[in-house]
């Protein structure tokens, strides 16, 4: 199901910044999207100290509360960043979060690596600040056009208000709520449109994914692409992960997701089936499929490039036939 970040980016809840993030939320609610706020002050984020290991490994070294961000943010189809103004800038905590996507960063640039989301992933800056200057909002505006470049999101704009300092002075402006509530709304327009498709399949390490990486990669701006298995293994299978970067794909801070994870998330215009051969569970959808492919596990690195590229085949065989 199409999901929506909010990082609510002030280390004060329920000042400014989080009343009008909360309002651009409730807009994105208003489409039936599931929504998480993210209180980044909470979340014990260690600054990045510059180590270049992200550079080589793909990873940061660091483990904290950034972990579950990561996870978070290849997860979103659309990212809104909220922020106070403080000297120019954001706060240090999320600050610290941005400096840490760096690993996202080394993903794109250093290993050439394209998230499958990233061609169509949306990013909106909210922004508050006390004063009126003319370019009270440029650094932030700045920092969150590279931030979200890195996460492979297009930055769709800034809502930005002045002259809110106080407590609840948000609240009283004529119209800010209504405009984050609207932009929240229309933002989210498109992902509520999107055909669902559910691919199945044993273990949720392998081809399921594959197919809805492809999916998304291909066509996520038409088709809500989403995946799980009967069986879920603890990790998605590392020659799943080489042979969907031999094409470009990024698969890192994904994980295999149980059926049960995705029963509640019907209906589905169309759910896959490929290799559930005992007892896929009942899962509401609209039209049924089986793909006959070939099981890689345990298989030989050929193996799974030869599924893959099977798999290809059929995700732009299903685009042409349901994408209009
Ligand atoms: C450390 C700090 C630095 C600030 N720097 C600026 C600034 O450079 N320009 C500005 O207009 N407001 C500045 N402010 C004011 C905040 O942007 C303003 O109070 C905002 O409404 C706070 O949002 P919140 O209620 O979500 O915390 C600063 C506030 C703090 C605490």
């Amino acid at each position: 199901m199409a999901f929506v970040l909010g990082i609510m980016g002030s280390p004060r809840r329920e000042g400014n910044t989080e009343l009008l993030l909360s309002a651009f939320l409730e807009g994105v609610r208003r489409n039936g999207l599931q929504v998480r706020k993210l209180y980044v002050a909470e979340q014990g984020i260690a600054p990045c100290m510059g180590c270049r290991y992200c550079e080589r490994e793909g990873f940061c070294k660091l483990s904290d509360g950034m972990d579950d961000v990561y996870r978070l943010l290849r997860r979103a189809d659309l990212v809104v960043l909220a922020t106070p103004i403080f000297f120019y800038g954001t706060p240090a905590q999320t600050k610290a979060l941005i400096d840490r996507v760096q690993a996202l960063w080394s993903r794109k640039y250093r290993l050439g690596l394209q998230d499958p989301k990233a061609p169509w992933r949306k990013g909106f800056l909210l922004a508050v600040g006390a004063t009126k200057g003319k370019n009270l909002f440029a650094g932030v505006e700045l920092t969150a056009k590279y931030f979200f470049d890195s996460l492979g999101a297009s930055f769709e704009g800034t809502l930005g208000f002045r002259q809110v300092d106080k407590p609840g002075d948000i609240a009283m402006h004529p119209t800010a709520l209504e405009e984050a509530r609207a932009r929240g709304r229309e933002l989210s327009g498109g992902l509520s449109r999107r055909r669902r498709v559910l691919f199945l399949c044993r273990e949720n390490a392998r081809r399921s994914q594959m197919a809805e990486a492809l999916l998304q990669r291909y066509a996520g701006d038409r088709f809500d692409a989403d995946s799980a298995g009967e069986e879920p293994a603890p990790e998605i299978d590392p020659l799943t992960m080489r042979v969907m970067a031999e094409k470009g794909m990024d698969l890192a801070y994904r994980r295999p997701k149980g059926a049960g994870e995705v029963l509640g998330q019907g209906p589905f215009d169309l759910l896959v089936r490929m290799g559930c051969e005992v007892s896929c569970p009942a899962v509401s959808a609209l039209q049924q499929e089986e793909w006959d492919l070939e099981d890689p596990a345990g298989g030989s690195p050929e193996a799974f490039q030869r599924v893959r590229d099977e798999i290809e085949n059929r995700v732009k065989d299903l685009i042409s036939r349901f994408g209009k």
